[in-house]
């Protein structure tokens, strides 16, 4: 099989050729650097889906390299929004910034008990391994980079329903800008999470939070949706043009 990868130094997909075994992509990638090409460079830590260090896309979309099955065809590139470093490493540190932007951590405690109901409610969120697929797939982020995104917004919402959290509303007014409203709500970060966490779905979670406590959307409150203006006092102006 062949695969395609795009080199950062020339710019362009070179191809390699492996032989027909199952195998995935991190082994591909080692096998080549190990018998091909020296040069090759990209990120790998526990070859588990564990460490998230090794998140590519493969096809337009992104996985980690450690769990995907390569494929003959397959064009492997690096993640979107990240400055790349050399071939498939990218820099992480602007991305996960991103968390502290959004300051998703617990801002006061208080003592609470946590039965196994309150565990099990944010037992999905604190799985993320920051692989950083999810910010890869966000659309947003192509037009608004000081967008908060997917990952630290499920953090922001993992806190927020924290029984322990005393001042859920400093995080309900940290995701206000560039954050739960600016969401299109399209699923793409959900689609691609190798944990199963569903990132479009603590946005909705933290929308509803943040509307209990008084907040809106700013834009939708700025449409007009009261009496159409057809022109004149009677209505309809039939004197106007079409
Ligand atoms: S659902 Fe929201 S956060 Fe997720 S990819 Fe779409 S726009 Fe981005
Ligand atoms: S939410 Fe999922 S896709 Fe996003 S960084 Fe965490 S583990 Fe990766
Ligand atoms: S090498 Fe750790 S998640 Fe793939």
């Amino acid at each position: 099989m062949t695969i395609q990868i795009l080199r950062s130094q020339i710019n362009d997909y070179q191809t390699y050729t492996l032989a027909d075994e199952e195998m995935t992509l991190l082994k591909a990638l080692i096998k080549i650097k190990a018998t091909q090409d020296a040069t090759l460079t990209f990120t790998a830590g526990c070859r588990a889906s564990v460490c998230g260090t090794c998140a590519v896309r493969v096809n337009g979309r992104e996985v980690l390299s450690c769990a995907h099955k390569v494929r003959d065809g397959d064009m492997i590139e690096p993640l979107n929004y990240h400055p790349v470093l050399r071939d498939l490493k990218v820099d992480k540190q602007p991305a996960q910034k991103t968390l502290l932007n959004a300051t998703a951590w617990l801002h006061r405690y208080q003592e609470a008990v946590l039965t196994h109901k309150d565990e099990r409610f944010t037992e999905r969120q604190t799985d993320c391994i920051l692989c950083d697929a999810c910010y890869s797939a966000c659309p947003v982020f192509a037009v608004n980079p000081d967008f908060l995104g997917p990952f630290a917004l499920t953090r922001a919402y993992r806190y927020s329903a924290d029984k322990q959290e005393s001042e859920v509303k400093s995080i309900v007014e940290r995701v206000q800008h560039n954050g739960v409203w600016e969401c299109t709500l399209c699923s793409g970060c959900t689609l691609v999470c190798p944990k199963g966490i569903d990132p479009k779905m603590d946005i909705t979670m933290l929308r509803s939070l943040v509307v209990q406590h008084g907040y809106e959307d700013r834009t939708f409150a700025q449409m007009g949706f009261g009496t159409p203006d057809f022109g004149s006092e009677f209505g309809f102006d039939s004197n106007g043009e079409f």
